[in-house]
């Protein structure tokens, strides 16, 4: 785990050419860097390795099978190639969905400039695949005072320029557009900035939250010291609470709860959407927080499924394995932004090649396509399968050369981020503020199962008694009562669907 000088280091650090001291590989939320062994190389981020120390469950065939299975969909590309490769309950959510019909998902994002590059966009692109194949709803959220309090503790509080809190709210406003440009829908998609939302059931989920973890708990996982700053230490609580489908009652019908609203029965949150279950796509060096997270779930008040995890590799610096791309480097990284020049320059010039030193000897005795940067990168981007295969093995054979391999990609890669880039242009002040707007979410979940209109659209109101007592799922409200009881006693109620005093999607007709 993270060690107490985690916080202080530098926040990405990046494979490159410069001689470096040996160390062993460190992955958490403020550190990504592969193994530097004795002569100064950097290795390959070791990902079996990362799976047993944070104790995470490899995403298997079984996992794969099982989700075409539940969705009667084929698996995203990012998923068939184990790109998301680990997962904490995946198969829980699957069930969950093939039961009551649907869930909430959520990820984030740390604005720590104005613009994202393609390893930003990793499991944002995984994330809208879910969200399309499930019909569910999503939250994002912008972690605009993460990164101000992150940025201020490691320049021991002293404020630099464009770095004021509303400068990280501004950076959250631009990544906001890029990341509607890649395509979520509005209907079912909530983004917010913490600056801008936070408060309310939110903030009261949060100030329990933070009831329920020790400073010890949060150095543990975070290496948080006595020169951390309380502000940054006290963050990882709203990450976590953020979680919590009842941390946002509007997006599931609940009538607007802050002031100037004194409704009485909008200020208590609600044990109904306590009982929804969440699913979040995100990089494994997230994974910290939701261990935390999934501690403490059914300690809640009103307790929560323990949230679970689907979680990728990182999208490889240019320079090679054992970096992720990274904002502060540009040349470790491919920006949105960037011109199809640059990203012809930048694949030819700086991607680490798994190519031999001379043409003879590569024809001779192939490439390395699993260290070539050039092929990983297709492996996120291209969607056809044959295609990709036929080119690992030309490389292999040595039929193909490091420079078609190149071309090869950045054809690839000028077609995402131009298409990407006409989106961007669409993408007004106004059509951000859709998004960021508190609504109430339209969604179908799972078709297969039934459930009244008002349920569909609504939140996850039965509970797996209920669920067990009619073959319609929901049974008649006797046998629901009957069901309910029986539940109680052996403990297993997650909801009672009385609490949906407030309104939001119970249909109380039977
Ligand atoms: N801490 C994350 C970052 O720095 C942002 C974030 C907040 C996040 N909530 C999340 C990422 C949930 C993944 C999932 O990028």
């Amino acid at each position: 785990m993270a060690s107490p000088e985690a916080v202080g280091a530098p926040p990405e650090v990046s494979a490159g050419i410069d001689q470096k001291k040996p160390s062993k590989q460190q992955i958490d939320p403020y550190n990504v860097a592969g193994e530097i062994d004795d002569s100064g190389n950097t290795k390959a981020i070791d990902y079996d390795r990362l799976i047993e120390e944070f104790g995470t469950q490899p995403l298997t065939e079984h996992h794969l099978r099982r989700f075409e299975e539940v969705t009667g969909k084929p698996a995203f590309r990012l998923m068939r190639r184990k790109l998301f490769f680990s997962h904490r309950d995946f198969d829980k959510i699957l069930d969950a969905y093939e039961k009551y019909g649907s869930f909430m998902l959520y990820t984030g994002r740390g604005p720590s400039s104005g613009s994202m590059h393609l390893g930003h966009c990793i499991p944002f692109l995984f994330t809208k695949e879910l969200q399309e194949l499930f019909d569910v709803p999503l939250v994002i959220m912008m972690t605009d005072d993460e990164k101000y309090l992150y940025t201020r503790n490691k320049n021991d509080g002293v404020q630099k320029k464009g770095n004021a809190a509303e400068d990280f709210l501004e950076y959250a406003h631009e990544n906001i557009k890029d990341i509607i440009a890649l395509g979520f829908d509005p209907k079912k998609t909530f983004i917010y900035t913490d600056y801008e939302y936070l408060g309310g059931h939110f903030y009261r989920n949060t100030s329990e939250f933070e009831s329920l973890v020790t400073f010890n708990q949060a150095s543990g996982a975070f290496g948080f010291n006595a020169s951390t700053s309380i502000g940054f230490a006290a963050y990882m609580a709203k990450q976590c609470a953020a979680a919590f489908p009842s941390s946002y009652p509007e997006l599931f019908g609940y009538p607007d709860y802050r002031p100037p609203h004194y409704d009485p029965s909008a200020q208590r949150r609600h044990k109904a959407l306590a009982s929804i279950p969440t699913l979040i796509p995100c990089a494994i060096d997230q994974e910290p927080y939701f261990r935390i997270l999934r501690d403490r779930c059914e300690r809640m008040t009103d307790p929560h499924p323990k949230t679970c995890l689907i979680l990728s590799k990182f999208l490889t610096a240019l320079q090679g394995p054992g970096g992720k791309m990274s904002a502060s480097d540009p040349n470790s990284a491919i920006f949105m932004s960037d011109t199809p020049a640059q990203i012809k320059n930048k694949i030819n010039k700086h991607a680490f090649s798994g190519g031999r030193e001379t043409a003879e000897d590569h024809k001779k005795y192939g490439g390395n396509p699993d260290v070539d940067v050039a092929y990983t990168y297709l492996s996120y981007f291209l969607e056809d399968d044959a295609e990709l295969e036929d080119l690992a093995q030309k490389y292999r054979s040595g039929e193909m050369m490091t420079g078609e391999m190149k071309a090869r990609c950045i054809a690839e890669l000028q077609k995402f981020v131009g298409e990407f880039q006409e989106r961007r242009k669409e993408i007004t002040h106004e059509v951000m503020r859709t998004y960021t707007t508190p609504r109430k979410m339209e969604y179908g979940g799972n078709p297969r199962v039934k459930a009244s209109p008002s349920e569909a659209n609504g939140s996850l109101t039965e509970t797996p008694a209920a669920a067990a007592a009619g073959k319609d799922g929901r049974g008649t409200k006797g046998e629901r009562k009957a069901a309910k009881l029986a539940a109680k006693k052996e403990g297993k109620l997650p909801v009672r669907q009385k609490d949906q005093d407030g309104g939001g999607g119970d249909a109380t007709a039977s």
